[in-house]
């Protein structure tokens, strides 16, 4: 029987986890992380934020399945095991809830939910004019499985998309700025800049006071990629000087964001706390099975993690 064990979120919520895999997967062997049992024995690993080194002492691993998408809190082990394959987490669910959080998040800063919800508060009456979707062109940062879907959606809406790659991508009326020369021409196009990419050393802190220069006065921040690809300072200095017109974000670093954070009270930032797309646990677990049965018979699932490219 092959052994399964499990690293995500809090040790009270593997119970979850057990049931659905007794559901989905009934022949496999789960084991809560901390109750492995010979770590020899294990063949699958499902982890979030694994502790240093712990995976390294698992010779028999055959594949690390990530809970997430995004696997930078896997890799920053300095002991990673490189050879052995990384599965990111993206079920067919996954590209479809995020794309419906960014196009809440795009009408909700565009139609200054924030400010609503602050007028309501205090009971006030605050009416205001605001722009509509069909003159707001939005640039997506990142146009992978979720990035993609999101600017399918979002055109959806009526926004004007296009995007920012590392490698072109061809989806149909996004225009594709490819690379870091073509970064200027991107952002001065953007009235609503939403960042998708994954954390590698070259996101990481791009969302900072010199990229917000070059986007136009007032522009809207949406980030729900990582929390380290912003400088948090920057984009609260940005939005009181007005240099950004609002802001929703999704991604902290740490995380959870501090109590007491200057953040929280900021007038023109939503926050909410990392849900823009993490499936419950029954889809990842599905998905989960189904890779393993794939492998057992041979079939590679894809999205493999490439550490030459980060993601
Ligand atoms: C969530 O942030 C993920 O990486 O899936």
């Amino acid at each position: 029987m092959s052994r399964l064990v499990v690293k995500s979120g809090a040790a009270a919520g593997f119970e979850e986890w057990r049931a659905c895999f007794a559901e989905v997967a009934p022949g496999l062997d789960v084991r809560f992380w901390d109750e492995m049992g010979d770590p020899g024995e294990v063949d699958f690993a499902l982890v979030w934020d694994p502790e240093p080194g712990r995976l390294a002492a698992m010779p028999g691993l055959r594949c690390i399945f990530g809970a997430g998408a995004g696997v930078d809190l896997i890799v920053r082990d300095p002991d990673f095991p490189r050879h052995v394959p990384l599965v990111r987490m993206i079920p067919a669910g996954a590209a479809q809830r995020m794309g419906e959080y960014i196009c809440w998040a795009a009408l909700h800063v565009l139609r200054q939910g924030r400010r609503m919800a602050l007028a309501q508060a205090r009971g006030a009456w605050d009416y205001f004019d605001c722009a509509s979707a069909g003159e707001t062109r939005v640039g997506v940062m990142g146009l992978g499985v979720m990035g993609s879907r999101a600017a399918v959606m979002l055109q959806g809406l009526g926004f004007a998309v296009h995007g920012w790659s590392r490698s072109a991508k061809c989806l149909p009326g996004v225009k594709d700025y490819v690379g870091e020369g073509a970064l200027d021409d991107f952002l001065a196009a953007s009235d609503l800049l939403v960042c998708l990419l994954p954390d590698t050393p070259d996101t990481r802190a791009i969302l900072a006071r010199p990229l917000f220069e070059k986007l136009p006065r007032g522009a809207m921040l949406i980030n729900a990629g990582r929390g380290a690809q912003q400088n948090l300072d920057d984009v609260l200095a940005a939005l009181e000087e007005g240099l950004l017109g609002g802001a929703v974000l999704d991604v902290f670093e740490p995380e959870p964001l501090a109590e007491g954070h200057p953040a929280w009270a900021a007038e023109r930032l939503t926050i909410t706390p990392h849900v823009a797309s993490l499936p419950p646990r029954r889809e990842r677990a599905e998905w989960v099975a189904a890779c393993i049965a794939g492998i057992e018979a041979g079939r590679w699932p894809e999205k493999i993690y490439n550490p030459d490219l980060g993601y």
